[in-house]
């Protein structure tokens, strides 16, 4: 055991070396509108993603359907989507499959048939109610790479859908 302190030492370094890296290629950090000394990693890839998209998404029952958002969109609502949306969402960010500028094109699409939602696309997304947007993201969408969010407030749910739609109103 004369070693084992070299031995921590070592494995120290390559800990601290292997989180540099990895920084080096989860993209440019980015900081949050809400908080502007907290960076999130953009992860994903730039450009205007597939438009309009194919959508074979199950449909919401008809009365979730028809909801319309109960929030009114105030910069806090929209605030509290942006965080969500990018890093505090469980298990894994939205951004990861949807991207940072919603285009559809996040770090993990590679090889998800059908490709995630591009928010960007007016033309796909005026289709699809608020209520149709709750249902998915609550339920998931079985079948297809989008997971159930079944932990979130239902405030939470529409405070992201209010931040989801203006990716289409830029
Ligand atoms: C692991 C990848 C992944 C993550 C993470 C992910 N999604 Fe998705 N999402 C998808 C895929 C793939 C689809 C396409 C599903 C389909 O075509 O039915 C999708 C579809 C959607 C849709 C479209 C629903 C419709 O009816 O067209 C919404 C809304 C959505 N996601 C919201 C979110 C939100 C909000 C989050 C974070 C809370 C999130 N997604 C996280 C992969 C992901």
């Amino acid at each position: 055991m004369k070693n084992f302190k070299g031995l921590v030492a070592v494995m120290g370094v390559s800990v601290f070396i292997f989180t540099g890296v990895a920084e080096l290629f989860a993209g440019p950090l980015l900081p949050l509108r809400k908080n502007p000394g907290v960076y999130h990693h953009s992860m994903g890839r730039a450009g205007q993603g597939i438009c309009p998209q194919e959508r074979l998404t199950a449909q919401a029952p008809e009365d979730i359907s028809r909801l319309k958002n109960p929030l009114p969109p105030t910069q806090k609502n929209l605030d509290a989507g942006e965080s969500l949306y990018h890093r505090d969402v469980q298990p894994t960010a939205c951004k990861i499959c949807h991207g940072d500028s919603g285009n559809g094109l996040g770090m993990m699409t590679e090889g998800l048939n059908p490709p995630p939602r591009n928010f960007t696309c007016k033309e796909t997304m005026q289709g699809i109610s608020d209520g149709q947007l709750f249902w998915i993201i609550k339920n998931g969408s079985p079948g297809t790479g989008m997971p159930a969010y079944r932990d979130l407030s239902e405030t939470q749910v529409w405070q992201m859908i209010h931040f989801i739609r203006q990716f289409a109103e830029r």
